[in-house]
């Protein structure tokens, strides 16, 4: 990878990590993802998010300074927007470093300095409103933006050329390459960015949706002319659409949502299937749009991202056991903790000796405050009856999620 100018002062790294691991140990990325780091050159240095040590990421991190004259060792100041390890891991190396480079963060986030890395001493606490001066004019200027995505998340500008170093917000899975900017992409290369910026905020950032439209508030009294997140895309000549995104994200939180439905289901044996087949038919009469994962053989990371979105969910499961078809369970559990609140919901099943999801289920569903369809159960495989009433339910499903 190579280092990118955004000014003549400003300069964008990256490491594209491409990996078999898990983000955040969860969340599988398949096509990769950037991490992001920021040069601001001026007598002073400043070096905005380090890298994990993590597929080579700190030998590109210091090979892009490198080719600009810059050694790690001549850092003066480290901006942590952000403590997760993502992009701090490498900081107890980073530190040995570069001993005298002076450690900027959030209270919150020297504390983690402290308990993550152990570090005491050349840490300076900063604050919304706190300026760095790094001379010739050049300044830093700082704004807390909690919960985006942890507790001690803060946000950096450089008000020469309008830059906004946001860190998570704004970010998206996806590798770059040796592209990094929104005109190097093409509309084909956008929409996959877009769908994962999608997976990523419905993974990483969903949580916290009422905090991100804070930080959006915050920062819009900005002039904007650059976005530098630290993962993907650096929007420098559209730098509204990825905050215009991102706020439509957020708004998912309380609605409006898409008018679609997500559809997440389970099948032992194939009953639960038929009858699904029947609902996503009436769905289709009403011709409302659908996405539609089978659980546990798809990963939940991509069924949040369409149920976050979406203003209808289907949830189809068999009954085992007496309970919930247990991947179910996981996905509903996580739709708790990611709040996909106040869809228009339906749930079907299947059961073989007897029923015994619906308790579990709706025992999960309470603190979502679901609207829901009343369920339809039915004993072993869907006869003609069941399958038109399951039609219904779908047609019914479809025009509650239109009439939103
Ligand atoms: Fe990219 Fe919350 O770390």
């Amino acid at each position: 990878m190579k280092i990118h100018p955004i000014t003549d002062k400003i300069f964008a790294l990256h490491a594209d990590v491409k990996s078999e691991d898990l983000f955040e140990g969860i969340w599988p990325i398949p096509y990769g993802v950037s991490l992001n780091s920021y040069l601001v050159k001026s007598e002073k240095i400043a070096l905005i998010d380090l890298v994990r040590d993590w597929v080579g990421a700190p030998g590109e991190l210091a090979g892009q300074l490198a080719s600009i004259g810059v050694g790690l060792d001549d850092i003066d100041y480290l901006i942590l927007n952000h403590l997760e390890p993502d992009h701090t891991g490498w900081l107890s190396d980073f530190r040995a470093i570069n001993p005298r480079a002076e450690i900027l963060a959030t209270q919150k986030g020297i504390d983690l300095v402290q308990s993550f890395y152990k570090l005491e001493d050349g840490l300076r606490p900063v604050k919304t409103g706190d300026r760095l001066d790094l001379g010739e004019g050049v300044a830093l200027d700082f704004f807390e933006a909690p919960n985006v995505h942890w507790p001690e998340t803060m946000m950096t500008w450089a008000a020469d050329g309008g830059v906004l170093f946001s860190c998570d917000a704004f970010g998206s899975y996806g590798v770059l390459g040796d592209r990094i900017f929104d005109d190097e992409f093409s509309a084909e290369e956008h929409a996959f960015f877009e769908s994962e910026s999608l997976r990523y905020y419905a993974n990483i950032v969903s949580s916290f949706g009422l905090f991100v439209k804070k930080a959006i508030d915050k920062v819009s009294a900005l002039d904007i002319k650059v976005v530098a997140p630290s993962h993907g895309i650096v929007w420098r000549t559209t730098p509204g659409d990825i905050i215009t995104r991102y706020a439509r994200y957020a708004g998912y939180l309380e609605g409006p949502r898409e008018k679609e439905i997500a559809i997440v289901w389970g099948s032992m044996y194939g009953s639960t299937e038929k009858g699904l087949a029947a609902v996503i038919e009436g769905i289709e009469e009403e011709g409302l749009p659908y996405s539609i994962h089978r659980v546990p053989n798809e990963d939940v990371s991509w069924v949040l991202a369409d149920a976050y979105k979406s203003e209808g969910i289907l949830v189809a499961m068999p009954t085992y056991e007496y309970k919930m078809f247990p991947p179910m369970a996981y996905v509903l559990d996580l739709f708790e903790r990611k709040h996909v609140w106040y869809r228009k919901a339906l749930r079907i099943g299947s059961y073989g000796w007897i029923g015994g999801a619906k308790k579990e289920y709706d025992n999960k569903i309470a603190p979502l405050k679901w609207e829901s369809l009343e369920s339809v159960e039915w004993a072993g495989a869907p006869d003609e009856d069941i399958l038109e009433l399951l039609y219904e339910r779908g047609k019914e499903l479809a025009i509650a999620v239109k009439n939103s």
